[in-house]
């Protein structure tokens, strides 16, 4: 950004918009002229918006989000965080009933790293960090065979989250598909905007769930929704997410991820060889 002062919006728009791009591939620019609403502006010092607070995606133009602005992710976290945490407020009944309660023994000091294959002690390392707020992305994405620890990992993340008050929801892809089939249960769309909302979404076992348009659609919409803002989110699954349609794994593939393929044996079979043995 240059040090004069410029004039007009428009031109901090082009000025940032290189290095914006560069940064967070799938935001365009900062808008023209800052919305009408009284949210505030941003950090002039900002590369992503230019101070302008607010930024415009690069979507296609039938995405609801098409021409809409969003509060910018890099210089106005804080009031991102205020959201969450006014959601969480808000919800905090509902995210308890629904999300899973994980094992107390799933934690990081129960996780066994020695004897087990560099990978899975890189996961854990970026675990860690994840749920420490100090990952350099916003998404943390562990695929691998059964039984390598995925989901002892996606636990330890939330009890971390959980004693750093964070606002997080856990729940496996199939539960969660099941939670939000419209039906006659009240919760359905409160649901659905805790699980857009909240500061940390944790999806354990994507691709278990049943492959239908509906369950891909909804899945879709979720994870589009914490791509567009891009807002933490933690997946596990088995296959690669290559493996999965083009429009949701090319968005967990992206830039803001941190993927990590886990390999090593069934550590389910190991501790009942070394039961046996
Ligand atoms: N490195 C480890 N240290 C201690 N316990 C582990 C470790 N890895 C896995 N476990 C334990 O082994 C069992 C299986 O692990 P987990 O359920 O996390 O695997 P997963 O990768 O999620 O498997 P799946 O793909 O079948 O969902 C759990 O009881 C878990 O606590
Ligand atoms: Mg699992
Ligand atoms: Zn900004």
């Amino acid at each position: 950004m240059t040090t004069q002062e410029p004039k007009h919006v428009g031109d901090i728009a082009r000025a940032i918009r290189d290095q914006a791009i560069r940064k967070h591939p799938q935001i365009a620019t900062a808008p023209r002229k800052p919305p009408t609403d009284n949210l505030g502006l941003g950090d002039p010092e900002c590369e992503l918006c230019g101070g302008v607070g607010f930024v415009r995606l690069e979507v296609e133009r039938d995405h609801p989000k098409f021409g809409k602005l969003l509060v910018c992710p890099e210089c106005r976290a804080d009031y991102q965080q205020e959201l969450a945490r006014r959601a969480y407020e808000r919800h905090v009944a509902t995210i308890e009933q629904y999300s899973i309660i994980p094992r107390p023994d799933a934690t990081f000091e129960e996780f066994n790293h020695s004897n087990r294959t560099a990978n899975i002690h890189a996961a854990k390392i970026a675990a860690r960090r994840f749920a420490q707020g100090e990952a350099k992305n916003p998404w943390l994405v562990l695929y691998g065979e059964v039984g390598t620890g995925k989901t002892h990992l996606a636990m330890a993340v939330t009890h971390v989250l959980r004693e750093r008050q964070e606002s997080v929801l856990f729940a496996s892809a199939p539960d969660l598909l099941d939670l939000l089939r419209p039906g006659d249960d009240k919760y359905t769309d409160e649901l659905l905007s805790i699980a857009r909302e909240v500061s940390y979404l944790i999806i354990d076992d994507l691709g278990t769930e049943n492959r239908t348009t509906w369950a891909f659609e909804k899945l879709y919409q979720l994870i589009n929704h914490r791509y567009n803002t891009l807002t933490h989110l933690m997946l596990t699954l088995n296959d690669s997410p290559r493996d999965l349609p083009d429009r949701l794994g090319s968005r967990i593939e992206g830039p803001q991820t941190t993927l990590i393929r886990v390999e090593d044996t069934d550590y389910r079979k190991k501790m009942r060889r070394e039961k046996h043995a």
